[in-house]
């Protein structure tokens, strides 16, 4: 104590708390200067290229194949010859192999790609090394499993492969999207035509090594980079059975006319603007952290996030307080800084999406509230936001932001939550925070969300299955029911 009290010249509490920063090294990462398209196990060159970029330092990472629809055939090619060369007969026993070895690869270098991940996407290295990496190989994991048991799964049904599958992803959950599409479609037979998305490709090129590691039969998994154009290749393709695509409401409809009649077999996961229920028996400073983690997880860039909270109007005020004073702690700055909690906005242009919608709210009348945090200078940022005073017309509080913007509105009975809620063309998620077991049960039963989280949010775990109603579009992944796109059942 004697030694504290000495307040001298320098007083014995430091006034200036400054951060000492944390960050994760670069050098577990080797990156090539280019990368092609990975068509039957071999890299072949694109014809035309794209540089990608850093969100959050703009430096130039690698250059990579635009593919066209000349090199997306190759690709399907490639795949269909895997396909009737032996993988859709091999034993499911035998196909479980690979994916274990693809499952444990993955583990062993999880850090090289987490740090991957983390320069391609902007997502802070504590998500993609604690969620988006333990989860992605979680994926293969339990889809091995199921592989030698789809008759059991399926009694009585003969499942049979549907073919090659063409799988779409967005830039959100790069590795993870890929392991959703992936462990499902190799578990059932069927051989893979993938594109990451434009702005994030890094990982599922890296992806490509494993599979070599694990020595996956040569066309079993085709990975092509490019943006939308070389998308819609693959789901025009005649040589395509199936489309799996993740990403926008927008673009998911337009391929689901496009594939009107085909034939093809598709499942969409869309878009989301989901309401977070706060009622006030519930634990609040618990709540407050699921509403943290339920929007500013991943910068908001979340299909499921809780963008919009619904308090009860007796807690409106000490929980928005509470919120408020939480949202001066969350650190926002380098991803790859290990205390960083929202890391880069993924690109300039979902940037400017979150900037139009947050002017929107501002012009609508709603109050905005910002915590004080310097923003880097270089790179795509965004602040977190709260909106308070919010009506149930404003765009805010319709569309989906896909940033780290939360809407607040007010409710004074279940029935009111519930009315409020599902007023939304989504219906992919929701949150409910409150004391009662019986409160939770009649809420889930009601809201027309495919997720319903109780007095947690953002959990994800391979058994279960995830997809949405409504415009969030249909299908499921992961779980029992994750198999079911990839098979056929008509023999
Ligand atoms: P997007 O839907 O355009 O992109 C997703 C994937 O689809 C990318 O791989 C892209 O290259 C591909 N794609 C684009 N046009 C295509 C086409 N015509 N045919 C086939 N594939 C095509 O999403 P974008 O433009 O990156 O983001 C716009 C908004 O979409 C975001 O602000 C967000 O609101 C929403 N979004 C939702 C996601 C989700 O997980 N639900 C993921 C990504 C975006
Ligand atoms: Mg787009």
């Amino acid at each position: 104590m004697a030694e504290l009290d000495r307040t001298g010249a320098a007083p014995a509490v430091p006034a200036d708390w400054t951060y000492a920063p944390a960050p994760e090294s670069k050098d577990i990462v080797h990156l090539r200067d280019r990368y092609g398209l990975f068509v039957g196990g071999e890299w072949i060159e694109a014809s035309e290229t794209y540089e990608t970029i850093s969100p959050a330092s703009e430096e130039p990472l690698a250059v990579v194949g635009q593919a066209t629809a000349a090199d997306v055939d190759r690709a399907v090619a490639a795949a269909r010859t895997a396909f009737a060369d032996g993988w859709s007969s091999l034993p499911g026993s035998e196909r479980a192999k690979y994916l274990f070895r693809i499952a444990r690869i993955l583990q062993e270098r999880a850090r090289e790609f987490a740090v991957l991940e983390s320069m391609n996407g902007g997502k802070p290295i504590k998500e993609s090394r604690d969620v988006d990496l333990p989860l992605a190989a979680a994926h293969f994991f339990y889809y091995a499993g199921w592989a030698d048991k789809l008759e059991y799964a399926f009694p009585n049904r003969r499942p049979k492969p549907v073919g090659v599958a063409g799988q779409i992803i967005p830039w959100n959950f790069p590795l993870l999207m890929l392991a959703w599409k992936i462990a499902p479609a190799l578990a059932c037979g069927n051989t893979v035509v993938l594109k990451p998305a434009e702005t994030t490709p890094l990982t599922a090129l890296l992806f490509c090594d494993v599979l070599r590691q694990a020595e996956l039969p040569a066309g079993v998994v085709n990975i092509v980079t490019g943006d939308g154009r070389t998308g819609a290749a693959i789901v025009d393709h005649d040589g395509v059975d199936k489309i799996a695509f993740t990403g926008s409401t927008e673009v998911g409809k337009a391929i689901q006319r496009q594939l009107a009649g085909s034939g093809k077999k598709l499942t969409l996961e869309l878009g989301g603007k989901a309401a977070n229920i706060v009622f006030d028996d519930c634990a609040l400073d618990q709540a407050v952290e699921g509403i943290v983690n339920g929007i500013y997880f991943n910068q908001g860039h979340v299909c499921c996030a809780g963008s919009r909270l619904f308090a009860q109007e007796s807690i409106y005020e000490p929980l928005v307080e509470k919120l408020k004073r939480r949202l001066e702690t969350l650190r926002v700055g380098d991803p790859l800084d290990k205390n960083t909690d929202v890391g880069a906005i993924n690109s300039a242009m979902q940037l400017d999406k979150i900037r139009e919608l947050v002017q929107s709210g501002r012009d609508e009348g709603a109050d905005i509230y910002q915590p004080p945090c310097r923003l880097p200078e270089k790179g795509c940022w965004f602040a977190p936001t709260v909106f308070t005073n919010v009506a149930q017309s404003y765009r805010i509080a319709q569309e989906e932001i896909f940033g780290p913007v939360l809407s607040v509105l007010t409710f004074r009975t279940p029935d009111e939550a519930l009315e409020k809620a599902n007023n939304t063309p989504y219906g992919l998620s929701a949150g409910v925070w409150t004391e009662k077991g019986s409160r939770i049960l009649w809420m889930a039963q009601r809201l027309r969300a495919g997720v319903v989280w109780a007095n947690t949010y953002n959990r994800f775990d391979p058994t279960s299955p995830f997809g949405g109603y409504k415009e969030s579009g249909f299908g499921r992944e992961g779980g029992l029911h994750g198999l079911e796109p990839y098979l056929r059942f008509d023999e």
